[in-house]
């Protein structure tokens, strides 16, 4: 068997931690098997490197290797994208198309953050992995394959089952070998090896002399938690490659580099939800406003697909009420602290939706080109046909209860200002 050495000078992989060997070990010792293999760490660790040795020390390493990162398929369309489609499946359908699933026969796919599969796709995937049968999308015809599958996570499986968004009997069948990638603060003693490594790197690229740090800088180092681990650990030494004109670094200098408050090497506190987020730097936030975005488009991804297959804004609208809830909030938010007599009722929830804003559609109209038209045309009819029904939901629940505005309000779940506003605008 080819040293755990060479493997890592193959794969580049610095550090010589005990933890780290034996994760390494457990990847060459599993390659030649065709079990499947769950990679667990926290972000930035090094998992992508693992399903890439299992696959080119096996048996299947001149068949194809195909790195799928679940997270950021839309919903939509991930099962096409894994298990391919018929002609005419749904719409945009032209041809048939192969999954990857059938791309790789032979081969190995590695599915990256697979605690973000939709729960539909995880029954498609257990049935592949039980038997190695899958079913293109619109297809009733039952399809072989032989694949190897390496999945990663860096987040709590467990959680996610009882959240009942992780099937329990798939995650049993995907760990059958588990690899865990230990945290950066867990293997100290790569930190500054690695931190040497990347230096030198960053001063080639930049043609610029190697970063030195003193003997202070070096203990601030491995005493940083390094929540980004060792991708946080390369930015850095690249952000101080590149600004630092004195090439000698002190602690006190790298200090200014590290976000605050965080030297100490006591076990990281992780929080379960997102609420409960301590912020303690800028960058955090940031990642936390980009990951809230992230989500947002794949609702919006998600919507905007259900509206083009169902071509029933009502229906779509009834169907997928929290989503609608989650991506554009409540209008009466700002109302709660006047109104506290406001009751919520889901079956009018036309009236939560944004109203329309006339200066980002006629932003539309003079920016984009013509491929754009299509989206432009279905969203002012949609809103058209939303504000309709708006305008009537409130007309009735107006008659219903005689005028009175406190009582109509209530029953359409808005506070009466809300009310008040649409009377207005609507001309009622
Ligand atoms: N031991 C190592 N030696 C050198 N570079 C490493 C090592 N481990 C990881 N890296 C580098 O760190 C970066 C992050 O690694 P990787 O992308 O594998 O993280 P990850 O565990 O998949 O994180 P995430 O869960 O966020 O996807 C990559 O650029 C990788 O090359
Ligand atoms: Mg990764």
């Amino acid at each position: 068997m080819e040293s755990i050495q060479s493997i890592k000078q193959r794969f580049e992989i610095i550090g010589q931690d005990p933890k780290l060997n034996r994760a390494l070990e457990k990847a060459m010792q599993v390659a030649a098997t065709d079990i499947s293999v769950l990679v667990t760490g926290e972000s930035g660790v090094g998992k992508e490197s693992i399903p890439k040795i299992i696959h080119s020390l096996s048996h299947r390493k001149h068949a194809k290797y195909i790195a799928v990162n679940c997270g950021a398929i839309p919903e939509g369309t991930i099962d096409s994208e894994l298990f391919g489609h018929e002609k005419g499946a749904f719409t945009g359908a032209t041809q048939t198309r192969s999954g990857y699933f059938e791309v790789a026969d032979g081969g190995t796919i590695f599915l990256d953050e697979v605690g973000e599969l939709p729960l539909t796709t995880q029954v498609r995937l257990l049935r592949v992995l039980e038997n190695g049968e899958f079913l293109k999308v619109g297809s009733s015809q039952v399809q072989k394959t032989d694949v190897r599958i390496v999945a990663a996570t860096n987040v709590n499986m467990f959680e996610a089952i009882k959240k009942e968004r992780f099937r329990e009997d798939l995650y049993y069948r995907l760990s059958t070998v588990e690899i865990n990638i230990p945290p950066l603060r867990e293997r100290q003693g790569d930190i500054h090896l690695l931190f040497r490594k990347f230096a030198s790197d960053f001063s080639q690229k930049y043609k610029m002399p190697t970063i030195r740090l003193d003997d202070n800088a070096v203990s601030l180092l491995i005493k940083y938690r390094w929540p980004g681990n060792i991708r946080q650990l390369r930015n850095i030494a690249e952000q101080v490659s590149v600004l630092e004109e004195n090439r000698g670094i002190t602690a006190a200098t790298l200090h200014g580099y590290l976000p605050n408050n965080t030297t100490s090497n006591l076990p990281a506190v992780v929080s379960n939800s997102k609420s409960e987020s301590d912020f303690s730097n800028e960058r955090e936030i940031l990642y936390k406003v980009l990951f809230d975005m992230k989500g947002d488009l794949n609702d919006l991804k998600k919507l905007t697909m259900e509206l083009l297959k169902n071509n029933d804004s009502e229906k779509v609208q009834k169907d997928n009420e929290n989503l609608i809830r989650k991506i554009y909030g409540n209008d009466d938010e700002e109302d709660a602290d006047i109104e506290h007599d406001t009751q919520e009722d889901s079956s009018i929830n036309l009236l939560h939706l944004p109203e329309p804003k006339q200066e980002d559609t006629s932003i539309i109209q003079d920016s984009y080109e013509d491929k754009y038209h299509f989206a432009e045309e279905i969203q002012e009819e949609e809103t058209l046909s939303l504000q309709e029904k708006e305008v009537e939901l409130i007309k009735k629940s107006l008659e219903r209860n005689r005028g009175k505005r406190k009582a109509a309000a209530t029953e359409l779940g808005i506070s009466e200002r809300t009310l008040y506003r649409k009377i207005k605008q609507y001309d009622l």
